[in-house]
């Protein structure tokens, strides 16, 4: 046994590490799961018991003298393979990869900055709703043909069936609820419709909501707040028009067109050559919805108006299938880094 350790310390002390391949190889061979330093301690079991403290001591240090040199090869090597690299410290840094904003976030952050100018907040409500905050406090009674008008996924909690909302409007009742005039706000968020999916219809889109009430407002406060809003978005040179229309939640209720920014009103195949594109719906909140989210109506009168994102996206970057906002493709999507 006594030769046997001998013999192996010598091997550690002359073995020649040449290249690194050979540090793995010392390894294996000494101190490996198979190594000389593991089968003198299989040997160990064969000694007498009064020699076997001695004789493990020895082959203790020696598999510690084992790990020492190894180590040691290690970190000289580590140093040896830094020395060469060859980069030159002096190169510029590559261009870092930027991301951009998603064409959606850039036309909802120039919506509301363009409301935040003039006093609107930001508000937001929860994407799942009941149906009295979508529906009935909407002035939606059951069974009113209007709620055909949004198809709606419902969700059945329980007996209770809980909508995924069909428009931000639910928001308008939240703040009602929970805020007393003057209330002015603007709500954007992701609604969603059942309907089958092609370039002009989603099962999800995303609008903006906003709601202005106070003492006095007028169907005339209305008007200049949207006319103010369109040359802001479109430029000086916007024009709009309302047309009559229906709401439940408003009365009157007004659709609102500005002049075709595409073909300076010319007329085009965007807006169908009529030189007017719709972009929003509007009105002067109904009595009722004002009253069942606890605003006085004798008191208290104020406008409504709610827009889509991706129409707006639509006519600043000429994008008209809506399918491509929600496909995440890169080629897409790196278009508007210089929008950020
Ligand atoms: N909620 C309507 C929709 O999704 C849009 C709308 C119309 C909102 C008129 C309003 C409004 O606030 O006054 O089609």
């Amino acid at each position: 046994m006594m030769t046997q350790i001998h013999d192996i310390a010598k091997e550690i002390a002359a073995y020649q590490i040449n290249e690194p391949s050979d540090i793995e190889k010392f390894r294996i061979r000494f101190l490996g799961s198979k190594g000389l330093i593991k089968s003198l301690y299989v040997l160990l079991r064969e000694v007498p018991n009064e020699q076997k403290k001695e004789f493990g001591q020895k082959i203790n240090d020696l598999r510690s003298s084992a790990e020492t040199k190894l180590d040691e090869y290690k970190t000289s090597s580590n140093k040896s393979s830094e020395s060469k690299w060859s980069g030159d410290l002096s190169r510029p840094v590559g261009e870092l990869n930027l991301g951009s904003h998603h064409p959606l976030t850039i036309i909802k952050r120039e919506i509301t900055d363009i409301f935040n100018k003039i006093g609107f907040s930001i508000s937001e409500g929860p994407e799942i709703e009941d149906d009295w905050h979508n529906f009935s406090a909407l002035n939606f009674p059951p069974e009113h043909p209007a709620r055909d008008m949004q198809d709606t996924f419902f969700i059945q909690k329980g007996d209770e069936e809980i909508a995924l909302r069909t428009h931000t409007s639910s928001v308008q009742v939240r703040i009602m609820e929970n805020n007393q005039p003057p209330i002015r706000t603007i709500s954007p968020g992701r609604v969603y419709r059942n309907e089958a999916i092609s370039a002009r219809a989603h099962c999800f889109f995303h609008q903006v909501e906003g709601l202005y009430i106070d003492e006095g407002v007028s169907f005339a406060d209305l008007k200049q707040t949207l006319l103010y809003f369109a040359k802001e978005l479109f430029g000086e040179t916007a024009e709009i028009r309302l047309r009559p229309s229906y709401f439940p939640f408003t009365e009157p209720s007004a659709e609102v067109d500005v002049s075709c920014t595409i073909c300076k009103s010319k007329g085009c195949n965007v807006c169908k050559y009529t030189g007017w594109l719709e972009i929003l719906g509007c009105g002067m909140v109904d009595p009722n919805v004002l009253e069942s989210s606890g605003i006085d109506s004798k008191k208290y009168s104020g406008f409504a108006f709610g827009m889509g994102i991706e129409r707006i996206a639509q006519l600043k970057f000429k994008v008209n299938d809506l399918r491509i906002y929600s496909e995440n493709d890169i080629r897409f999507l790196n278009q508007f880094k210089s929008a950020l």
